[in-house]
């Protein structure tokens, strides 16, 4: 997948220059709208996740507002480099990861996606920060995905799965990963032509399968692959969804 510093968007992906434009706008106010519905989660004293891409970077401001207003929260651990220094920015302080006594668990994480079924399972990683979600996701008491309407599918498999893989034996993961999901592999670029590069020193390969009959199938298989290190299934972890339409806002359980 052809990128722009790595961040594909779905507006990007879907229409013309002017539709485009006027659609970002309209999509920006309902990613804004659904992180402010998500701030009712939070309560004083909290341990957060904050997820990373647009969607979440409109949550870490609206709550860095309400830091600002007096919120006392508790640790907050954040899934990408551009959401810590968004944080940090906004005044949250941010728990370091690498540390040997870093938190297990969360109260509470907030996170985007990049496509939501109706069993709120989720594709993510178009941002390519999808192994810290990852990792994050786990420790959630409760994981919220919070995403404009746009994102929501009847079934998985339009938006290309992201798959992180380590850059050793680059060859074979993507000739295993063409094996499992019985479509090429392209390894994610940016608009220089450079390869991106996670957050760990990895690679992405995205994989346009169409409609996904057997996610957890695929799921185990593609976790099966040794160059994997993780993909963008994300099949168990979200306990709910807050999605803003046009209509307002419609809040889902899993
Ligand atoms: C980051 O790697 C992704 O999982 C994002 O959460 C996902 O791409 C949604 O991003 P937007 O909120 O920017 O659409």
């Amino acid at each position: 997948m052809q990128s722009v510093d790595g961040w594909p968007s779905p507006v990007a992906q879907s229409g013309s220059e002017l539709g485009a434009d006027m659609a970002t706008k309209d999509v920006a106010a309902l990613k804004r709208d659904a992180a402010q519905a998500a701030l009712e989660l939070v309560e004083p004293g909290m341990a957060l996740g904050l997820g990373s891409g647009s969607t979440a970077l409109a949550f870490v401001e609206a709550l860095a507002e309400r830091v600002a207003g007096g919120l006392t929260v508790g640790v907050c651990v954040v899934t990408s480099r551009a959401t810590g220094a968004a944080a940090v920015k906004g005044g949250i302080e941010v728990v370091d990861m690498m540390r040997d006594d870093a938190p297990t668990r969360l109260d509470l994480v907030v996170d985007g996606a990049d496509e939501i079924d109706p069993a709120l399972r989720l594709i993510k990683g178009g941002g390519a920060a999808l192994l810290r979600e990852k990792v994050v996701a786990q420790m959630a008491d409760r994981f919220i995905v919070i995403a404009d309407a746009s994102k929501r599918v009847a079934q998985l498999g339009a938006f290309p799965l992201p798959v992180e893989i380590i850059p050793f034996g680059r060859a074979v993961t993507l000739s295993r990963l063409a094996d499992a999901a019985g479509v090429t592999p392209v390894l994610r670029t940016r608009a220089g032509g450079d390869l991106v590069q996670t957050d760990n020193g990895n690679l992405v390969a995205d994989l346009s399968i169409g409609a996904i009959e057997d996610p957890s199938t695929l799921s185990a298989r593609l976790s099966a692959i040794p160059g994997v290190v993780e993909h963008g299934l994300f099949l168990d972890e979200a306990k709910g969804a807050i999605i803003a339409g046009d209509d307002g806002i419609s809040r889902l359980t899993a």
